[in-house]
């Protein structure tokens, strides 16, 4: 007979052999800031979570010093939002006074800055939009524009989100037009139409006003489509490639970690985070263990790199022993 149970007969045992191993590094943390002074700011649909206003932001940035995590990715909600989201890119802009204020305090933490268009854009959508249409290349200029703004206000690595056709190689020219030849794109390769951002939306303003994302952002329904996505963002110079949202996508996450040799990243998402946080906070579920056990999972699937709400207490978590 074979006995399986042999390697499970204690803990010490156990943790030898096991086949996945959490580390504080393999975390990102997002964080939403706010044009505005003294605001720490709920979002409803997220326990935990705030938008922070600069002035208030050092809180949570000592917070994640002190984690051990690898670093941010940066989301910013502007005052003014106009036709074309000018605010993305202006040197003024809130994410790029944001990344000013870190780097000034903090010139080591890692700043990944989101890359779009919808929480500047008075529509709410992630390109241009003519007649109620999202224009592709109409959009890539824009998209670009912004991705040398915020690195040129100091961010580490650019992470296009909008889902154009052609985003990557856009700002892998305009980068290495300005000299930024090595900031790394992380591109959301392979970013589904999901239902999962609903409290995200809520959190940076970023609805759509009218009709949804279904025109640039994946089919769930499709797999290969999104080891497409994701070959091109390769070929178009991507460095770090996403699949996004996670947990209902290891499918995605496995296939393209094993096809592709690149850095994987898996955003768990905003719906991910409040579905956990909501069923903990009325005691049906140990938070704790159902997180470790999800990102686990997602690690297990094939992501080197997890972007989650929850990477901050990850990496407390992992202090103590699970
Ligand atoms: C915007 C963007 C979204 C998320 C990250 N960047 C939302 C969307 O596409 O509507 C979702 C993140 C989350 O839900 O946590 N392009
Ligand atoms: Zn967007």
């Amino acid at each position: 007979m074979k006995r399986f149970r042999r390697l499970r007969q204690n803990e010490v045992i156990r943790d030898m052999v096991c086949e996945t191993r959490l580390n504080k590094k393999d975390f990102i943390y997002p964080i939403f800031v706010v044009e505005g002074e003294n605001i720490k700011q709920k979002v409803d649909s997220m326990p935990n979570v705030y938008r922070y206003s600069i002035d208030k932001l050092d809180d949570i940035l000592n917070k994640v010093n002190q984690s051990g995590i690898s670093g941010i990715l940066i989301f910013g909600i502007p005052e003014h939002k106009d036709e074309k989201g000018s605010e993305a890119y202006s040197k003024n802009g809130i994410v790029q006074k944001a990344i000013r204020h870190i780097k000034k305090i903090y010139p080591k933490m890692l700043v990944i800055a989101d890359v779009c268009l919808c929480e500047y854009t008075n529509h709410g959508h992630c390109g241009v939009v003519k007649n109620n249409e999202i224009l592709n290349d109409e959009s890539l200029p824009i998209i670009a524009k912004i991705a040398v703004s915020v690195t040129e206000a100091g961010a580490d690595i650019v992470a296009p989100s909008c889902m154009m056709d052609g985003d990557v190689l856009a700002i892998r020219n305009a980068l290495d037009k300005a000299g930024f030849i090595n900031t790394p794109i992380m591109g959301y390769s392979a970013k589904y139409s999901s239902a999962y951002y609903s409290p995200f939306r809520d959190a940076a303003e970023s609805a759509p006003e009218f009709g949804d994302r279904k025109t640039y952002q994946m089919d769930f329904r499709n797999l290969k489509e999104g080891v497409r996505e994701i070959e091109n963002d390769i070929s178009q110079g991507a460095d770090i490639v996403m699949v996004k949202p996670a947990l209902a996508y290891l499918d995605v996450i496995k296939t393209v970690s094993e096809k592709f040799g690149y850095p994987l990243a898996a955003y768990s998402v905003s719906g991910e985070y409040s579905m956990i946080k909501a069923a903990a906070i009325n005691g049906w579920i140990d938070e704790k263990k159902i997180v470790l056990e999800n990102v686990t999972a997602i690690k297990r699937a094939g992501a080197d790199i997890i972007i989650t709400y929850y990477a901050i207490d990850i990496a407390e978590w992992l202090k103590e022993e699970y």
